[in-house]
């Protein structure tokens, strides 16, 4: 929080950036991104368990999106922009990719896949989620493995839901604490949390409950499914003829 939104399109320049007058917890959170960062694409696919499919995970998010050729997407706490290559398959030269994340070294990688791979349709934005100013009308919005460690997860969903575009698709992917769980796996899951939070206060507020409730508020056709014994979920849901008009006026997300 309090971090302006900023555009990058230079690697060097998101290196350079400095972080000012944000809290503690994020302070914290981009030290840990900015030491995972160059290794992220490696080492997470460890995440959040060794056998876990993750790709498999991925593609079945970006399948949810329902992307045509030409879609704009925007990819909240998009990191190093793994999903990228498979959201790019879809929608083409003609599509539209923002990516979003607090962690300049992150992005910074996210360029570098972004150089090499010569996309040209894709900007990357450092700022926090829940400050982020979407785009009006966009095809789609998609957030993997990151939206449970906002804690503002539901102001997210919200400001998302109210860009998309009538029709328009809104994906989770995340982990999750298991309802049922064995005490290795319980074990496990608070191991992959701790970098990111107070393993404590992540269980105490349950925020894939948050961040379910809230996409059942804000959108129409809302699924959800649990994923590798219950330790990860898919939500989707999209904007819907009921969904439009419902926000007060001056609420500046129409
Ligand atoms: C586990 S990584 C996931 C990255 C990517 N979405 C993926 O699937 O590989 C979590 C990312 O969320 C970002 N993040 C955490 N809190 C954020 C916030 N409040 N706003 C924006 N990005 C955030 C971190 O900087 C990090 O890049």
């Amino acid at each position: 929080m309090g971090l302006a939104p900023r555009f990058y399109r230079d690697a060097t320049e998101i290196e350079e950036h400095t972080v000012g007058q944000i809290d503690p917890v994020r302070e914290r959170l981009i030290e840990t991104y900015r030491k995972k960062a160059k290794h992220y694409d490696i080492t997470s696919r460890l995440y959040p368990a060794p056998c876990y499919p993750q790709r498999a995970q991925r593609l079945r998010a970006v399948r949810a999106l329902g992307l045509q050729a030409g879609d704009s997407v925007i990819d909240i706490a998009c990191g190093t922009g793994l999903n990228f290559p498979l959201i790019e398959e879809v929608i083409g030269p003609d599509g539209r990719i923002v990516g979003v994340d607090l962690t300049d070294a992150m992005l910074a990688q996210a360029q570098d896949r972004i150089g090499t791979n010569a996309w040209s349709n894709i900007s990357l934005v450092q700022a926090d989620a829940v400050d982020f100013d979407f785009p009006t009308a966009v095809n789609a919005i998609l957030s993997t493995y990151a939206l449970t460690q906002v804690p503002e997860c539901a102001e997210v969903i919200a400001h998302g839901a109210a860009a998309l575009c009538r029709g328009g698709r809104w994906v989770v992917l995340d982990v999750k604490f298991p309802d049922h769980t064995p005490g290795w796996l319980a074990q496990l899951g608070t191991a992959i949390v701790r970098p990111f939070a107070s393993i404590d206060e992540w269980i105490m507020r349950r925020p894939w409950e948050t961040i379910r409730a809230a996409m059942q508020e804000e959108l129409a056709d809302v699924s959800w499914t649990e994923l590798f014994f219950g330790t990860a979920f898919l939500a989707a849901g999209s904007r819907g003829p009921g969904t439009f008009g419902i926000r007060p006026p001056g609420s500046g997300h129409q």
